[in-house]
């Protein structure tokens, strides 16, 4: 595996006076780590071109290669033969580090595979919550022990699994494609259905890995997936579209800073996660959406964001699920913004890579933005500018990010502490930055 140039862990990021040019962002990083599993379990060998080259798939990579895949890296692509559904039991524990679509996909894998296996991960992937996979898992054949209040580490004992019908209890991406990626093993049909709809990545790539995938509307916004299990995967080429939630950290910097444009080609346009383009276009962030192709499994577009009066802006309920990821940037939007932003219904932002709700008001209180903390959410009253700060990223990539784009249009230099984390999915985000930055 490459070894990746991880950012500073103290980084300190002057204001800019704008930025201009083309920012590069990486494959997107769902997609990936569900190319990486596919590929390893399927029949041949599958390329995977532009995958993110982030801690968090490498996770998932060395996993599925001590499940018995093998791999090659080359300059930008990686080459899997799979083990055609007949997974080896690791030999050690299997070590996730931050990643958590990592470790609750594997927990679906390690279900309906041979043997036990070992799921560990860093500080704050044992402290989120497993029960949620743990729960339909078991209900379908599966022995699995947790630290107390279903943490991890986990031990799965894999067995011979059935099919199950499984209503989601919170929309949830990475559970869903957990219960789908134990159904492929099990005996009959898994069904999930879902409250809102999540990102549904895993659901396009299963049919383009050969498996039966039936997908239907059901109540109010609800969706449900149906899988056939004991199906075999036959290898492909998958090519990564660039992650739509690194663009959204370079787009909100072209809408704050003066005299600014930025373009990104080749972002994942996927409906399920491009509602931070649509919030940003609703707070008046003048953004262009150019070359929309539709074609399958992945649409894709060329993005370009320019200096823009943006105003605050609600949101809540069914909206979340599709922007759960840019809450910490659009936070920071909110600050630029006249009037207030408030986010709602988001309480899930408390078990992501840190309790995000309170990381997020720490962020903005230290910088000097009016802030409220609320249980489920936050609101945000822009029009200060943001001052000199040192803050820390709560070891959480997407805060280290946030922080760098909000100290651009801030009075003075904010230095965060903690930035490394960024290493988990975007190793090159500084000096991306560095590149389309124009100097006070
Ligand atoms: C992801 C799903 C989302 C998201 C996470 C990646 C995925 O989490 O926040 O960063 O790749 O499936 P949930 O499944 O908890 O909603």
């Amino acid at each position: 595996m490459p070894a990746i140039e991880r950012p500073p862990d103290v980084l300190r990021v002057e204001p800019a006076r704008a930025i201009r040019g083309r920012a590069q962002i990486p494959g997107d990083k769902s997609i990936t780590h569900r190319a990486f599993f596919l590929g390893g379990l399927a029949r041949g060998m599958t390329r995977v071109r532009n995958p993110n080259p982030g801690l968090d798939c490498q996770a998932t990579l060395a996993a599925m290669q001590a499940l018995g895949a093998q791999v090659t890296w080359l300059a930008d692509e990686v080459q899997l033969t799979g083990v055609a559904g007949e997974c080896q039991e690791p030999a050690g524990t299997l070590d996730c580090g931050n990643s958590g679509t990592s470790l609750r996909l594997l927990t679906g894998i390690l279900a309906g595979g041979p043997g036990i296996g070992i799921l560990t991960g860093d500080r704050s992937l044992c402290a989120r919550p497993m029960q949620r996979v743990i729960e339909p898992l078991v209900k379908m054949g599966a022995q699995i022990w947790s630290r107390q209040g279903g943490h991890a580490p986990l031990a799965v004992r894999g067995g011979h699994l059935k099919g199950l019908d499984y209503t989601l209890p919170v929309a949830s991406a990475q559970v869903k494609s957990a219960i789908l990626l134990a159904g492929l093993s099990a005996r009959g049909r898994t069904t999930v259905r879902e409250p809102l709809p999540s990102r549904d990545h895993l659901e396009r790539m299963l049919v383009q890995f050969g498996a039966e995938v039936v997908r239907a509307q059901g109540p109010g916004q609800s969706q449900v997936a149906t899988l056939q299990g004991g199906t075999r995967l036959e290898a492909t080429v998958v090519d990564v579209p660039g992650d739509p939630s690194a663009a959204a950290f370079y787009l909100v910097a072209g809408l704050i800073l003066p005299d600014s444009e930025v373009t990104i080609e080749q972002v994942a346009m996927n409906p399920s996660r491009r509602a931070m383009i649509d919030t940003l276009i609703a707070m008046g962030g003048e953004i262009e959406v150019r070359g929309l192709t539709e074609e399958a499994p992945e649409p894709v577009a060329t993005v370009v964001a320019r200096s823009s009066r943006l105003a605050g802006i609600a949101v809540g309920g069914g909206e979340i699920p599709a922007l759960i990821d840019e809450l910490p940037i659009l936070a920071v939007a909110g600050a630029y913004a006249s009037g207030t932003t408030v986010v709602g219904d988001a309480a899930e932002l408390r078990v992501k890579e840190s309790d995000r709700i309170h990381a997020i008001c720490r962020l903005l209180s230290e910088c000097g933005v009016r802030v409220e903390e609320r249980a489920d959410g936050f609101a945000v009253h822009g029009g200060t500018r943001p001052a000199a700060a040192q803050v820390d990223a709560a070891g959480d990539h997407r805060m280290a990010m946030a922080a760098a784009i909000l100290a651009l249009g801030a009075a003075g230099p904010i230095e965060i502490h903690g930035a490394g984390a960024i290493g988990t999915s975007f190793p090159d985000f500084v000096a991306e930055l560095a590149r389309v930055r124009v100097e006070r």
